[in-house]
């Protein structure tokens, strides 16, 4: 299957080394509620942009509104990833394919890794929760269309970072990577009414 999605192995790699990145930048929804619950559906019309991935999934928010969905989205993804950690207790550092059941791309990563970055490096960059790709709690599932463009997505980006990126010449240091957020920032679709090309 992996031979099927070229970049994936590299994507493995920068997909990690975003997670790490975002997981040191400061945040305001470091706050999850208790009652958090990851099933519930983002309620429509709360939000001025529309509900993440909805119709409205371009439309930018206002600053207010973003903070009280990334408050929500966030407090439903620490409640998801906290349920899937529960359920692999003492299996955290095997690599995801020999603990979860439909890993198609990203072997190798550990378990406990793989759920960090679903919810820091894909949920947090998308500004979505869990339920944007899978029905929560059956996470093996393939029935979410997002989901499956979320693997095409992983593949793109390896292959921006190893066959282009990689490339960049710098005076110093490690070269510049392409992650999630660099696109997203927080919006599942990164493109905004009018960022087309002129008429
Ligand atoms: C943007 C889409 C997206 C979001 C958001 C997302 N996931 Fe995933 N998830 C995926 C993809 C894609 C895979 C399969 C990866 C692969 O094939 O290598 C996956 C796989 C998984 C698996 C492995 C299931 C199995 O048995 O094969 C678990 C567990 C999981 N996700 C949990 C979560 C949790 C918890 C959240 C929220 C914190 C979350 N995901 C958010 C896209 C997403
Ligand atoms: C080079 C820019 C770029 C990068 C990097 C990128 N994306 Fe995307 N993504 C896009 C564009 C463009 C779309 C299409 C949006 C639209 O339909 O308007 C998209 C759409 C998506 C969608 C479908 C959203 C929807 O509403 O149906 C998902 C899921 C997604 N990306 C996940 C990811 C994940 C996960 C990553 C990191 C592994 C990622 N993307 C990295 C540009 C990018």
């Amino acid at each position: 299957m992996t031979d099927r999605v070229p970049g994936a192995v590299a994507a493995v790699s920068s997909i990690v080394i975003l997670v790490y990145a975002c997981a040191t930048t400061p945040t305001t929804t470091t706050n999850p509620s208790p009652t958090a619950n990851p099933q519930q559906p983002v309620p429509q019309g709360q939000f001025p942009g529309g509900p993440p991935g909805g119709p409205g999934g371009r439309m930018p928010l206002t600053d207010s509104a973003r903070r009280v969905r990334d408050s929500v989205t966030a407090a439903r993804r620490d409640s998801g990833a906290a349920m899937v950690l529960r359920s692999i207790a003492g299996r955290e550092n095997q690599p995801a394919e020999s603990v979860f059941k439909n890993i198609k791309i990203l072997k190798g990563v550990p378990a406990a890794r793989l759920v960090n970055i679903m919810n820091m490096g894909f949920g947090r960059s998308l500004g979505v929760s869990c339920g944007f790709c899978h029905v929560p709690g059956k996470w093996d599932l393939d029935d979410k269309r997002e989901k499956n463009t979320a693997r095409i997505m992983i593949a793109m980006v390896g292959t921006i970072n190893r066959d282009y990126l990689a490339k960049v010449p710098v005076d110093s240091g490690p070269p510049p990577t392409a992650n999630c957020f660099t696109c997203h920032r927080g919006m599942p679709k990164p493109m905004g009414p009018g960022s087309g090309p002129p008429r």
